[in-house]
């Protein structure tokens, strides 16, 4: 969780933003990016267990209305609203994916990706000692989109 906030707090979430996490596992960072920064989350999940057990935990924390969870692929869903995007993918998913944030994404977006960089992609800032010194550290790769757009 350590890292989590850290990445949503290095991509200066700020409230009434809108935050995607492509391949949002169990709904944690959409969960911080509310209770925390007062963002509004959308996930996106390939695995249907995934996506119950995200829902629970955002029913959980009372937080229904302001995350979604998209059931389907990453690279076919819309994400132009994106203010800011998290991925925790690995270094080929990023590769993918980069055609589609470079043509989606919105000029001053944010995208910040955990322990593996977006290749080709000139980072605005890395923490390679992420997690506050507890197991293993782990890297934050926090990239801008240009102002200029493609
Ligand atoms: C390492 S987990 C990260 C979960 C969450 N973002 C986090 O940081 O806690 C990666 C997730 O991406 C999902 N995933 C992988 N490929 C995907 C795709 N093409 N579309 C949607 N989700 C995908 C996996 O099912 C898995 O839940």
């Amino acid at each position: 969780m350590a890292v989590v906030e850290r990445m949503l707090e290095l991509a200066k979430v700020k409230p009434g933003e809108t935050v995607f996490d492509l391949g949002s596992g169990d709904g944690r960072v959409l969960i911080a990016a509310v209770n925390k920064f007062q963002a509004k989350g959308m996930g996106v999940e390939l695995s249907q267990r995934l996506v119950k057990l995200s829902e629970d935990n955002i029913q959980k924390e009372g937080l229904e209305g302001k995350i979604q969870v998209i059931h389907g692929n990453m690279l076919e869903v819309d994400i132009s609203k994106a203010d800011v995007v998290t991925m925790y993918l690995v270094r080929d998913a990023n590769d993918m994916l980069r055609p589609k944030l470079e043509r989606s994404l919105k000029p001053g977006a944010r995208v910040v990706s955990h322990d593996f960089e977006v290749r080709g992609w000139k980072p605005a800032y890395v923490d390679r000692a992420a997690g506050g010194g507890k197991g293993r550290p782990h890297a934050i790769y926090v990239y801008e989109m240009p102002q200029q757009s493609k």
